[in-house]
């Protein structure tokens, strides 16, 4: 496959060998003529601004944006417009495209955030199930359509790019990234990831309503070693498994992900047999661009490069020749990571000086300004604030109750607990998840460790149970289980929010809480339906006995109402486990084939 790259002006009949419609091909000739004229006028300084990416928490003024040239600006979890509502975030987004716009050769810049299950960083905007979640749903039309939702809401604010789909296959769930994967299937994450991307960009990534896609991370994150983590447990450690496995586990995914068009690549924290993945030319350059033909630009993660051994400088040289193409930096002076200002020194000693060939540079920006002019940002810099109402809008969130009810999976129901019957008995709903909406929904949301409590707008689980019974049935609430005198509980608890390393256990059992709670309507022969939020099977093997029922909600997000649609059989459970439910802590990385308390695929229904 000739890189489309390399060449500067492809003749037409060629592009339409490679199966490009006349159209097509002469849009893309087209775009491609605009992006070699641009370059041509570009000076070495604005090159290097468009490989350079910033949080805008660091920026020392906005016109940072304009003095620098820098081609993109992200949102990192929780770095928010001071008000924190869909309008301030366009209007802050315009402001900073503007800003944009006053440089010399008025390149729009590239906004990126992570919404990984809904504009989830938007207070009052659609909180989807998160990816575990989705995987148990199988369904890759209802993850098709919960992107394209989210696709929606994150273009109405006038943000471009989502660090989405996660295309991770969690081996151990001790990692606290495993509900951002499908599954600990490949073929399953293949499917399901390849619908996201569809999703996220629809047939044409020129589409308003839509959004880039950002395949992540390139490549092994979910298959890195216990102990070997960076700071942490398991996080950005070592993937310690030979290419066999490499290609046959963790790759399939990405090439979905390219053949669905996939606009951009993050690369991964991890090393794989001790090469940073940063640093991996053959990974980023050799496998990835040369091999597979990926034609979009790669990003680095959050100032990865600085894991590579070395010092800053080095770490710029190593990644960029390895084949990044845009650096995420941030900027975060606060962190103790290096500051963009610093990183555009050295970056530019570093090409003056040889180190980083000039072809390296022209094709990284290159990449990067094509995806801009094929995206149609610089036709349609800024946001269209018509598209504010569909933030939040009753129809996402009917998609995301489609969502959670067919992720709902159910693991027991003994003596036919369920379905819940809607009248004729006092349900008790207790557990410090039943009446919280961030617990329900878990990390990455409006903050990027999420947070318990009313943390957006949403219906919670008791308020859904509620909804759910006839009239004049009572419904107690005890979120400890005292004091109460119904005749059936509901208990939902669980893990609080937590993102990334911040969620690394050596432990999955269940907090002594949750099972103080369960235990007091045991104790008094109360029939009792578990409902688990969580991010990961978690080691239930010596309560689960004493159960009559059990449910794996794992983060549903805001619309609670899907469960209930399940608990009183509205919707019969149709959630089959994406991710093996292990017996206990020694059975991790997962094998398949072990002894598990639920194997990969269970899921009863009524
Ligand atoms: C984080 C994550 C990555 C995310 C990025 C920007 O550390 O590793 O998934 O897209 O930084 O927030």
């Amino acid at each position: 496959m000739i890189n489309i790259l390399k060449s500067s002006i492809i003749p037409i009949f060629l592009l339409s060998f490679f199966g490009c419609s006349d159209t097509k091909s002469k849009e893309l000739a087209s775009d491609m003529a605009f992006v070699d004229s641009l370059m041509a006028r570009m000076t070495l300084e604005e090159k290097l601004g468009q490989m350079t990416q910033v949080d805008r928490q660091f920026l020392s003024d906005i016109s940072d944006i304009s003095k620098y040239g820098l081609g993109s600006l992200l949102s990192g979890g929780g770095s928010t417009p001071e008000v924190n509502e869909p309008k301030a975030w366009a209007d802050m987004y315009d402001s900073y495209q503007r800003e944009a716009l006053k440089s010399r050769l008025k390149i729009p810049l590239i906004y990126g955030i992570d919404a990984v299950h809904g504009h989830n960083n938007v207070v009052g905007a659609t909180i989807f199930p998160h990816n575990i979640g989705l995987g148990a749903t199988r369904d890759p039309q209802i993850v098709e359509a919960v992107a394209r939702a989210t696709a929606l809401e994150v273009a109405a604010t006038g943000i471009d790019w989502d660090f989405a789909p996660c295309l991770a296959v969690p081996d151990d769930f001790r990692w606290g990234r495993t509900y951002e994967g499908f599954s600990e299937n490949t073929e399953l994450v293949s499917e399901l990831g390849g619908a996201a991307v569809r999703g996220y960009q629809s047939a044409e990534i020129n589409n308003p309503n839509g959004v880039l896609a950002c395949a992540k991370h390139f490549i092994g994150d979910g298959g890195v070693a216990f102990g070997t983590g960076i700071n942490s447990l398991i996080d950005q450690g070592d993937l310690q498994i030979d290419e066999e496995e490499l290609r046959r586990v963790h790759l399939p995914p990405f090439k979905k992900a390219i053949d669905e068009g996939v606009a951009t690549f993050m690369a991964a924290y991890n090393s794989w047999n001790d090469l940073r993945c940063h640093a991996s030319k053959y990974l980023l350059t050799d496998l990835l661009k040369d091999e597979l033909g990926f034609e979009g630009f790669v990003v680095s993660d959050w100032a990865a490069i600085e894991n590579i051994p070395g010092d800053y400088k080095s770490d710029i040289i190593i990644s960029i020749n390895a084949g990044i193409d845009m650096v995420m930096v941030p900027g975060a002076v606060r962190d103790g990571k290096e500051s963009f200002q610093n990183f555009l020194k050295l970056f530019k000693e570093s090409v003056e000086e040889g180190s980083i060939p000039m072809e390296r540079v022209d094709d990284a920006v290159k990449r990067i300004l094509l995806i801009k002019k094929q995206s149609g940002l610089f036709e349609r810099p800024f946001s269209d604030q018509s598209l504010l109402s569909n933030i939040g809008s009753q129809s996402h969130r009917d998609i995301a109750r489609e969502a959670v009810k067919k992720s709902m999976v159910l693991l027991k129901n003994n003596n036919n607990v369920l379905p819940l019957p809607k009248s004729g008995k006092t349900i008790v709903v207790a557990g410090k998840g039943a009446n919280d909406i961030g617990m329900q929904s878990g990390g990455w949301t409006i903050s990027w460790q999420g947070g318990m409590g009313q943390t957006t707008d949403g219906t919670t689980i008791l308020d859904a149970i509620k909804s759910s019974v006839d009239p004049g049935t009572v419904v107690e609430y005890s979120a400890d289980g005292k004091g109460y005198t119904g005749d059936l509980a509901v208990v939902v608890i669980g893990e609080k929010p937590y993102a990334e390393m911040m969620g690394d256990r050596t432990d999955l059992k269940l907090d002594k809480e949750d099972r103080d709670v369960i235990a007091r309507f045991t104790e008094n022969d109360v029939p009792v339906v578990v409902v688990l939020l969580s991010g990961r099977p978690m080691i239930v093997t010596e309560e689960v006995d004493k159960w009559d029922g059990f449910i794996a909600a794992w983060l549903p997000g805001t619309e609670g109402s899907g469960v209930a649609d399940v608990l009183f059989g509205d919707y019969k459970p149709t959630g089959k486990l994406s991710f093996s439910w292990p017996k206990s802590m020694d059975q991790f990385p997962i094998d398949p084939n072990d002894d598990h308390l639920y194997k990969f695929g269970y899921g009863l229904t009524y």
